[in-house]
């Protein structure tokens, strides 16, 4: 049964829905084929999770401010992940052990039923926090019963401990806990159930002087232990490494580490950390292995910087959206990320220019091949000269250098308007695959082998793409994409 105090937390969020729904959809920056807030704040997907052939992206949503608050859970539906329905509100912080906020956490079936587990953030009037992993159960996914904290905070931690993801291995479950150590150092927890509702602390597995890792972040966020073509990972979203080299120039980083996780004793012997993204806007990632084996990610396509107050879809009352959905393999040891198939269910006409030539240093533009929300796959035959670019829509502009063996992502930056640049080491381009949506793009390239993904801010008339280079041969296909369609109500 729903508390007096949920209801009212709902029916608010809904008549702020209603008030602002009209501008928001009016906002030229307003993304066609990415899930976003219907009005206020996103931030991380929440509770992934295929049950009963329907796919559930939940989402933690600020429906009050495009600002950070007391978060709710929204929540997406759909069977194929291009037509969705919207869904009412799974969680509102409603309860004195989520006061102020219904924090990120993870969904799993049991029995028929579905268990969201999630973090209830409690800050006190002198400003220290509390943290409970809570649990609320449905028989239909779209209703929650709240079962309450099953887990309170261990001795050893700050209260700086959040996002539970479980999962089941063997004959018992499994909890992650993001989670910072009493002298401030990033680490992540794992507990051990055999009923969902007692968690037994089995110990941490990585961070905080593990494994060589001995000063890598003040803060572990949002942690997930997967296995994935017969390793194990640990996918993380780190807070406070410092940049080096070309890498960890955003204020926080999200990235993996291969290894073997000893369920016996609870150990998880790993490499280094990878960044999973060479771009912008990218955080606080979750998978999920659907009915067909594919392990799926979304990311939040954002992040908590300085700029996100300048983000011009504010003046519209919403900010921030979800990545597309990505399907991870791990080859050699190197996870790489494809756009999910089912987003070619999107492709409008196709068209197709072989054999296109840039010879000295020439910029061109190529008849068709310009929009504002499409899908583009470069496929070179030849980069010989030692440049080869993309310039979307006058804004951002995607740079490789053969020699320097070195592909870089350059955006405005819409606070200071000055210039900033993501790069990573590449040696080969084969292949460029790009989404763009209308203030977003993500480029895949060599099939997944690094991802770029950043918000951009176009002039929204702005529908040119400008090819540059040297010595360069490639054929370009390019299809223009449909929107998401939405069914049900608002919120
Ligand atoms: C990551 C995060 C999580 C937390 C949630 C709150 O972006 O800070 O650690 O649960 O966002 O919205």
């Amino acid at each position: 049964m729903m508390t007096e105090r949920e209801a009212h937390l709902i029916h608010k969020a809904y008549e702020e829905v209603k008030k602002y729904e009209e501008q928001v959809e009016k906002d030229p920056y307003r993304l066609t084929f990415h899930l976003m807030p219907p009005v206020g704040l996103l931030n991380d997907p929440n509770g992934l999770i295929q049950y009963n052939d329907v796919y559930h992206v939940f989402f933690q949503w600020n429906p009050f401010d495009t600002t950070h608050g007391s978060k709710f859970w929204g929540h997406y539906s759909s069977k194929d992940l291009i037509h969705w329905k919207k869904e009412s509100v799974a969680l509102a912080p409603s309860e004195w052990y989520e006061k102020n906020g219904c924090y990120s956490g993870s969904a799993v079936e049991w029995a028929g039923k579905l268990y969201l587990f999630y973090t209830g953030n409690v800050k006190k009037e002198n400003g220290d926090r509390e943290t409970y992993q809570c649990m609320a159960i449905s028989d239909d996914g779209i209703h929650f019963e709240k079962k309450g904290p099953v887990l309170e905070l261990p001795e050893g931690y700050t209260a700086h401990f959040r996002d539970p993801k479980v999962w089941k291995h063997d004959d018992d479950w499994y909890m992650i806990v993001g989670a910072q150590t009493l002298d401030e150092k990033g680490t992540a927890v794992i507990f051990q159930s055999k009923d969902l509702y007692h968690w037994k602390e089995a110990g941490r597995i990585a961070g905080a002087d593990m494994n060589g890792l001995n000063d890598f972040g003040y803060m572990w966020e949002c942690p997930d232990l997967i296995h994935l073509n017969g390793q194990d990972l640990l996918l993380v979203s780190p807070q406070g490494l410092e940049p080096s080299g070309h890498f960890y120039h955003n204020v926080f980083q999200s990235g993996y580490f291969v290894g073997k996780m000893d369920y016996d004793h609870v150990q998880f012997q790993h490499g280094p950390f990878v960044e999973l993204d060479r771009g912008f806007d990218f955080y606080a990632p979750q998978t999920f292995k659907d009915a067909s084996g594919r392990t799926i990610l979304y990311g939040w396509m954002g992040i908590t910087d300085d700029m996100e107050p300048y983000h011009p879809t504010i003046n519209h009352h919403w900010v921030h959206a979800l990545t597309i959905p990505r399907e991870l393999e791990l080859r050699k040891g190197k996870l790489y990320q494809k756009p999910l198939e089912e987003l070619k269910g999107l492709r409008k006409e196709r068209l197709k220019v072989n054999h296109v030539n840039l010879t000295e240093n020439q910029n061109i533009e190529i008849q068709g091949i310009k929009g504002k929300a499409l899908e583009l796959i470069v496929d070179f035959l030849k980069i010989e000269g030692n440049k080869f670019g993309i310039s979307f829509r006058n804004e951002a502009v995607l740079t490789y250098e053969p020699e320097r063996e070195e592909i870089r992502l350059q955006r405005r930056n819409i606070k200071t308007g000055g210039h900033e640049i993501r790069r990573c080491k590449l040696s080969d381009l084969d292949k460029l695959h790009v989404f763009m949506d209308r203030s977003s793009i993500e480029i895949f390239i060599n099939d997944g082998e690094e991802v770029f993904t950043a918000r951009y801010f176009p002039d929204s008339e702005n529908e040119t793409i400008q090819f540059f280079g040297d010595h360069v041969e490639m054929n370009i296909t390019k299809w223009e994409l449909k929107p998401f369609t939405y069914t049900g109500q608002s919120i």
